[in-house]
């Protein structure tokens, strides 16, 4: 049997929601985001949690993910990769095999998709969620079009990624210091770890405004009524 850890990323700043406490500590359907995507994991038999938090959020952080078990608190960085960097260091000393490294921000995470992720590490060091784009896509800047760009082969890409656990924590050990990585499928890169896709879920969406904090899931689609 292999073993498969989670990183929670919960040490931003939550500049764009606003509001009194970082988004990820804000109430969504009666709880902090961070314990919905935290009892995700748990629940799919994934252990221990790693939840990187904000120096000074010990206390709230600890009241938001009071009494779930395997859950472990380290100290995030500046940026997301940092953050991704130390909870993957706090995992060293009992390495598991494989790990998933999910944003604090994304409260709904379907136990599908984690099957898909940990499936596709059969065969290849990384895998990642994500969904085709379905709009249309153009290039632009200060309220002007420049240019269409054609959106097929183009995915929109979610957490939690996946990988075998001692190549990510290799590729974050490499990283070069370089531009901001986005996710960490782009350190897995920049270490020329291949990385699967997988088909993402429309319900695993980042809360990144106030506004989606009001957003209810997403509904279940209504009955065909015959046509
Ligand atoms: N994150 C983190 N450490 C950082 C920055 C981000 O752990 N230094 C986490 C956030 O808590 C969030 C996830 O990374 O769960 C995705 O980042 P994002 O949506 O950008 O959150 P914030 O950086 O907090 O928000 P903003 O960019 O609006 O300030
Ligand atoms: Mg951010």
């Amino acid at each position: 049997m292999s073993r498969t850890a989670a990183v929670v990323v919960a040490a931003g700043k939550g500049l764009r929601a606003g509001g009194s406490v970082p988004k990820q500590f804000a109430l969504w359907q009666g709880q902090p985001l961070v314990r919905h995507s935290v009892e995700s994991l748990i629940s799919a038999g994934i252990a221990p949690v790693m939840v990187a938090i904000p120096r000074g959020w010990e206390e709230v952080a600890a009241a938001a993910l009071q009494g779930l078990p395997d859950v472990v608190f380290v100290h995030g960085g500046e940026t997301r990769r940092e953050s991704v960097a130390c909870a993957l260091e706090a995992l060293a000393d009992d390495a598991p095999d494989h790990v998933l490294i999910h944003d604090a921000a994304r409260p709904v995470l379907p136990r599908a998709v984690i099957d898909r992720l940990l499936a596709a590490l059969a065969s290849a060091p990384g895998a990642i969620p994500a969904l085709p784009v379905v709009d249309s896509v153009v290039r632009g800047a200060d309220g002007q079009r420049e240019t269409a760009v054609a959106r097929e082969g183009l995915f929109r890409v979610q957490t939690p990624q996946a990988f075998h656990y001692p190549a990510i924590l290799a590729a974050h050990r490499g990283w070069n210091g370089g531009a901001e990585a986005g996710d960490d499928a782009q350190v897995a890169d920049a270490a020329g770890l291949a990385v699967a896709l997988v088909a993402g879920d429309e319900a695993l969406r980042k809360v990144t405004f106030a506004s989606d904090l009001e957003t209810a899931p997403m509904p279940a689609p209504l009955p065909r009524t015959g046509m």
